[in-house]
């Protein structure tokens, strides 16, 4: 859990989507960050501070010039202790006293005093939002090093309509985390895959998996968390796309060749969690097959190629991973793909286990190593499993 025992400051400013942040906190709760809210005064007019306080099981810092508050946590002690600091929802006015260096309340002088990562998440009337005077001071705090998400467009609550709605709190979570823990594939590139294939036989039916693309997912968001530029290559699923990654969407597995290999070259690691589909229609019809058009019932297929022996054949020192989702016989029928395929280490998953496999949140796998080396892991969060496998192709890049 990239937030485990991290300290994040949480300022929510005077805005309609200031009801959003209650989620934000409660989803930066749930990953086991530490959360000091801060509110503005103008905050506090559309949520009241008791619903921060119960959902953080801390007190909600209010005032600059508080007694109270003051013994428990000095307003700098605040800035000192963030690991990062959050601004959601940030209004043009939070934006525009950052810039110029004003420290007027509690929460532009932790801003101010702060050397942790700041992330502001504007959400604003989308004139605000496209005045020259608001971009500005945006642009000028980026200079400085600060960091922005972008709002997003839609209805408005002032009822113009345009850019300027805060993100999804699970976009803006996920947007965070990249800014916690450690850092250490900063400057690599790492291709991953994930989510099935579909292969179409006419214009209404297709062939392929149960894989919701929940694991390789999260195996782009914790390389991603780690600094490394992340290219994601995706089947259909109904997942967003992680923040901060390159997507790339695919439907079949000749088009997840195509965009694995015309991008491997410059990847340092690549990791196929992908459940390609071994066999496509051997004609795509182009009119919906009728009954009894099919010779009684049967469909001729043809084998797709295998991307990851492909990607084994040109190995050199990139690191390659592989998934081997199995029913039975588990560590044999791994052991082999990894040889077979030429892979440094595969992540044998037995798909029938409770717990395990596809769409489940949670995974249990095995870790088998080029060297016979075999790590049995218990059953995990699909995130703790991407954390940990993560960990190994760091272990991989430095030998
Ligand atoms: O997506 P989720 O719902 O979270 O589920 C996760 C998962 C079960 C899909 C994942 O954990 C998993 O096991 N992925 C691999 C699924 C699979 O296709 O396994 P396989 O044993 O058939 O293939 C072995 C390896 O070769 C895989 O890395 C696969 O991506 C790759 N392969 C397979 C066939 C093919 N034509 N090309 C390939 O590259």
């Amino acid at each position: 859990m990239v937030f485990r025992d991290k300290q994040v400051v949480l300022g929510v400013t005077g805005g309609i989507a200031a009801y959003k942040a209650v989620e934000v906190l409660r989803l930066l709760v749930k990953a086991g960050a530490e959360v000091h809210v801060v509110m503005t005064r103008n905050a506090m007019e559309f949520v009241a501070p008791l619903t921060f306080q119960t959902l953080s099981g801390n007190p909600v810092h209010t005032e600059l010039f508080s007694l109270v508050q003051e013994r428990d946590i000095g307003h700098i002690s605040l800035a000192d202790r963030a690991d990062l600091v959050l601004i959601a929802p940030a209004t043009a006015n939070v934006v525009g006293k950052a810039a110029n260096g004003l420290a007027d309340d509690l929460l532009t002088t932790t801003l101010l005093a702060t050397k942790a990562p700041v992330l502001f998440v504007p959400a604003m009337n989308v004139n605000m939002w496209e005045n020259p005077l608001y971009q500005e001071n945006q642009a000028r705090l980026e200079k400085h090093g600060y960091h922005f998400m972008t709002p997003v467009s839609g209805d408005l609550a002032c009822g113009w309509e345009g850019q300027g709605k805060l993100p999804d709190p699970a976009d803006i979570f996920d947007y965070a985390q990249d800014f916690i823990g450690s850092r250490d594939l900063a400057g690599r590139t790492i291709l991953v895959t994930a989510g099935p294939t579909r292969e179409e036989m006419d214009p209404v039916r297709f062939l392929s998996n149960h894989s919701s693309g929940k694991m390789g997912y999260a195996i782009a968001r914790a390389a991603r968390n780690r600094g490394a530029r992340v290219i994601l290559v995706s089947g259909p699923v109904q997942l967003s796309p992680p923040q901060k990654v390159d997507f790339v969407k695919v439907t079949t597995a000749l088009e997840m060749l195509e965009a694995v290999l015309s991008r491997s070259s410059g990847a340092d690691a690549i990791v196929k969690a992908a459940a390609v589909a071994d066999y496509r229609p051997a004609r795509r019809e182009h009119l919906k097959v009728k009954k009894g058009d099919a010779s009684e019932g049967s469909i001729s297929l043809q084998r797709n190629p295998d991307i990851l022996a492909e990607l084994g054949k040109l190995k050199g020192d990139r690191v390659l991973i592989g998934f081997a989702a199995e029913t039975n016989d588990l560590l044999v029928n791994a052991g082999k793909k990894l040889a077979e395929k030429n892979l440094d280490m595969i992540v044998a998953n037995d798909v029938s286990m409770p717990g395990a496999g596809f769409d489940s949140d949670t995974n249990v796998v095995q870790f088998l190593h080029r060297n016979g080396q075999v790590e049995k892991l218990p059953e995990m969060s699909k995130s703790e499993v991407a954390d940990l496998l993560v960990d190994r192709i760091v272990d991989l890049l430095a030998k």
